[in-house]
């Protein structure tokens, strides 16, 4: 959105200037752009910004629990590093200590960093006020928590001159693999490490971890011409969704890539030797990216396992200023390592070498707005049907939905909200109000108290959620005008008779009536079911801003089993039952109607299921994951042993029928029936990540053969498999996307990844289909990058398999760098 850019103004002619003018532009302009969304926001609203100087959430009441630990009320949620904890924030005590005892801290019954409460058990907001934190040895995260800073005055946490270790932060759990690292967060603060010797190596974090965690509005502050700093790496790798708004100044590297696949959202690189440097990624978007006095600004030339795992990396809306090349790749052809450029601008000092290969420049000067420039397998307007088009760098014209960008062109975007322009005066905690008591305990209905809380202060105040799991046994409204901001993903969670008939769902969440105009902004929440509940929809949104951003969700999951706080855990078990028919544990995940208009930022749902090979010995005592998400495992089983299956079924992942403009801004579906994402009879839609996988028990030897165990079917936009033979099980698995009579699309990054039929593990040929558009009737949909992992057709067009796997070898498997066959006349 309106993060004019470019971020970093100024075009410095010398780069030795640059130090002298640290501003911290991103922050800053964050700020700017969070209140300038709200004063644009309902006018019936009364809620304006008085910009305090403290931030609300330091003084607001900490009365969050941990309902599925032992002794969970006397959970400390909320640990206020300075007032707690006993750090100086000085900038010459050493405060290592003092932080990560908040970090360990817990309760009688245990601490946090002995894992025994499971990644649900153990919520924690390890909150630094302003100030700086000086540290000489590294600082451990575990699962469960976000390190947030005040974003009023980013606290800055220094690295001492002496500083021992190789890492700043390690924010990878230890006692989980990386790609099990769930909910972990880190935002609004600054990481220093100038006063460390610039050419020692020192990496300032370690961010092997996956889903359902948030890095946002972080500014990485390293020296000018080091050789040995490095902003983020991920030694360990994982599977990211996103990570957006930081800033890297300085430093050998600013972001070394190691991941299965990344949205990078409004990330800048000031200085930086290397922006970017793709050791390993099998899909990548860079979204909003500016590079200024970089070397080069994303470097893709030597992937540590062979540029055949380098899938597609896309960089739209970027800019690079005075930059040696802004990309720097191998000198492949066909599949591997694609790039894609869709309006990139370039200034005069970077004109000559935007992209070079292997040395020899390949692409000079700027791409412009309506352009793409791609290098890789391409499947364009001339050629449909007539097999794959492999293009060393080609220019095609693009178009993008006028609804979908702002003045520059650019797809418009939202930091996720601080709301740190409002007096905590402005907030109301749900568990304070007197007259409407609820209790977040996941025990109690609070479905009269949040709805009485809910529906008085629309329009008038933020509404917190303290850490805790809120039981609704009926649908809940949010009408226009409301705000609602969660605590380490704090839990709404369904029960009850309500939600138990498929052939009559109804939401949890409903967020307006259809055709209702005005605000609804959620961020950092958990939506779940506390029971199978065949009938219910997570979550229904109606409502359509005046302004884009209006209706949002920010760093807000679904999980559906999987965890301690849900019955699904027990019924759904390996030793209970072996049938996801049995576990029918939801609808859907999310329904955006056709009167709705969103925004969509870092949104993982999936439910669990069982991973192959599974530990039954824990069933007992667990937590939840927290992603858009239908549990693929345990994700309390104890210590290392988070691998109870879970044979859940979710009949549906995200059904898209919005035709006003919608952005689904990292987007992660996974482990649903009969689709994870359905774009359906929708217009004006942008998906700039989507991140999913199939049920883990469907495939050959299946018991359940979709559409079943969800037949006969409830929705017209439910797919009925009617193409597949009935016992062809490769054939009757959930479709990744499913695209019918629908225009304007704007769809970047999918990574689509198949692993197991029937729970077992499973290689090349596992699934039959991976996209299914139908023919002329979608139009306008510019597509570019998608990657398979074991799938036989990447596109399914007109009932015709256009792009096969076989044709488009590189990637995870497979990997095409444009789909263009449906931009229509
Ligand atoms: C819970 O707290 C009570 C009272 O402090 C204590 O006696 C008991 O041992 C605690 N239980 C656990 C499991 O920590
Ligand atoms: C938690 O850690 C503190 C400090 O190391 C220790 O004194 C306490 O016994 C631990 N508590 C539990 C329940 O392990
Ligand atoms: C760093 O230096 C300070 C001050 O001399 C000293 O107290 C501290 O122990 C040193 N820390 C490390 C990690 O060497
Ligand atoms: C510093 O890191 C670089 C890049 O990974 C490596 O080549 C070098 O050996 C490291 N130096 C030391 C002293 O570990
Ligand atoms: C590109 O790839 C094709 C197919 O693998 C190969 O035959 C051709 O030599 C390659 N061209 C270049 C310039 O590397
Ligand atoms: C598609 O986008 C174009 C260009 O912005 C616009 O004129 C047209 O109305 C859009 N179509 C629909 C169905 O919204
Ligand atoms: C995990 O579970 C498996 C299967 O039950 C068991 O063999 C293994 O020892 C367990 N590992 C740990 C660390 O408990
Ligand atoms: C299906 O089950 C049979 C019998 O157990 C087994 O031999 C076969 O490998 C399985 N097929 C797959 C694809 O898992």
């Amino acid at each position: 959105m309106r993060f004019s850019w470019p971020l970093t103004a100024c075009v410095l002619l010398n780069p030795g200037l640059a130090s002298a003018t640290p501003e911290f532009s991103a922050l800053g302009a964050l700020l700017d752009l969070i209140s300038s969304v709200l004063e644009k926001s309902s006018p019936a609203t009364s809620l304006t910004p008085t910009n305090p100087s403290t931030y609300w959430y330091e003084s607001i009441s900490h009365n969050g629990i941990s309902p599925v630990a032992p002794n969970g009320t006397t959970w400390p949620v909320f640990r206020d590093v300075k007032a707690t904890y006993g750090a100086w924030g000085d900038g010459e005590h050493d405060d290592t200590e003092a932080l990560q005892n908040a970090i360990n801290a817990g309760n009688s019954y245990a601490n946090r960093s002995s894992n025994s409460l499971g990644t649900t058990g153990q919520p924690a907001v390890v909150y630094l006020p302003k100030g700086e934190y000086l540290v000489e040895s590294p600082i451990q995260f575990f699962v469960g928590m976000i390190l947030m800073g005040d974003p009023t005055d980013p606290p800055t946490i220094k690295a001492s001159a002496n500083f021992s270790g190789d890492y700043m932060i390690y924010a990878k759990d230890p006692s989980q693999d990386s790609t099990t690292n769930f909910f972990v967060g880190m935002k609004n603060v600054v990481i220093d490490s100038q006063a460390f010797d610039k050419d020692k190596n020192l990496t300032l974090v370690d961010w092997s971890v996956s889903q359902a965690c948030q890095l946002a509005n972080v500014r990485f502050d390293m020296p000018y011409d080091s050789t040995g700093h490095v902003g983020i790496d991920m030694p360990q790798g994982g599977s990211a969704l996103i990570m957006e708004d930081l800033y890297f100044h300085g430093g050998r590297t600013g972001l070394i890539l190691n991941n299965q696949q990344y949205h990078l959202k409004g990330l800048t690189f000031d200085g930086c030797t290397t922006g970017i440097l793709v050791q390993h990624l099998f899909m990548g978007h860079c979204q909003a990216c500016s590079f200024s006095l970089c070397g080069i600004g994303v470097d893709t030339s030597s992937p540590t396992s062979g540029v055949e795992s380098l899938g597609t990396f896309i960089l739209t809306d970027a800019i690079a200023d005075n930059t040696g090349a802004l990309v720097n790749t191998a000198a492949t052809n066909g599949s591997f390592g694609s790039l894609v450029l869709e309006n990139v601008r370039v200034d005069e000092a970077t004109v000559s070498s935007t992209v070079t290969a292997d040395g020899e420049v390949v692409l000079k000067g700027s791409v412009a707005q309506d352009h793409a420039w791609v290098r890789g397998n391409s499947y364009s307007p001339s050629g449909p049907g007539s097999g794959v088009l492999r293009v060393p760098g080609t220019m095609y014209q693009t178009k993008r939905s006028a609804s979908l960008v702002d003045d520059a062109g650019s797809f418009h975007r939202f930091a996720p909200p601080t709301y740190a322009g409002y007096d905590v005066s402005q907030f109301v905690n749900v568990k304070d109000v007197a007259d409407h008591p609820v209790a977040g305990d996941g025990k109690a209905d609070d479905t009269a108290g949040l709805q009485a809380i809910i529906d008085r202060y629309a329009g008038d105040k933020i509404v917190f959620f303290p850490y805790g799991i809120y039981l609704v046994t009926d649908t809940l409204k949010f009408p226009p005008g409301s705000r609602v901001f969660g605590e380490a993903w704090a839990a709404i969670s369904a029960t009850g008779d309500r939600f138990i008939n498929a052939g009559e769902p109804i939401p949890m969440i409903k967020v307006g009536e259809p055709g209702d105009v005005g605000v609804a902004q959620f961020s950092d929440l958990l939506f779940t079911v506390e029971d199978v509940l065949p009938g219910c929809t997570l979550l229904e949104v109606n409502m359509a801003g005046t302004h884009p951003g209006d209706v949002g969700f920010w760093n807000t999951h679904f999980r559906v089993g999987g965890a301690a706080d849900s019955q699904t855990q027990k019924k759904c078990g390996a030793g209970v039952t072996t049938d996801p028919g049995d576990c029918k544990a939801a609808f859907m995940m999310a329904h955006f109607t056709d009167s709705s208009s969103s925004y969509v930022d870092n949104m993982w749902g999936e439910h669990p299921l069982p991973f192959p090979s599974v530990n039954v010995a824990n069933m007992e005592c667990l937590t939840d994951k927290q992603p858009a998400w239908t549990a693929d495992h345990d994700l309390d089983g104890s210590g290392n042993n988070a691998t109870n299956p879970q044979y859940v079924s979710v009949g549906r992942g995200v059904l898209i029928e919005s035709t006003k403009p919608s952005w689904f801004v990292g987007l992660g579906s996974e482990h649903n029936t009969l689709y994870e994402v359905n774009i359906h009879d929708a217009s004006n839609v942008f998906i700039g990540f989507q991140q999913s996988e199939t049920p883990y028990w469907q495939g050959t030897n299946s018991t359940q053969l979709a559409p079943a165990p969800w037949a006969p079917l409830a929705l017209p936009s439910d797919p009925d498999f009617s193409w597949c033979a009935g016992d062809e099980a490769q054939c009757r698995m959930s479709l990744y996307q499913t695209i019918t009579k629908s225009t304007n699309l704007s769809l970047y990054a999918g990574g689509f990844w198949t692993f197991f039929n029937a729970n077992e593990a499973c290689e090349d040929a596992c699934q039959d289909d991976a996209v299914r558009i139908d023919g002329d009737a979608s139009t306008g949909v510019y597509y570019f990058g998608i990657g398979v992992n074991n799938v036989r057709n990447m596109v399914v067009r007109a009932g015709e398999a256009l792009v096969e796997a076989v044709d488009n070898e590189g990637g995870w498997k497979a990997n095409v760098a444009a789909y263009l066959a449906n931009i229509g006349s």
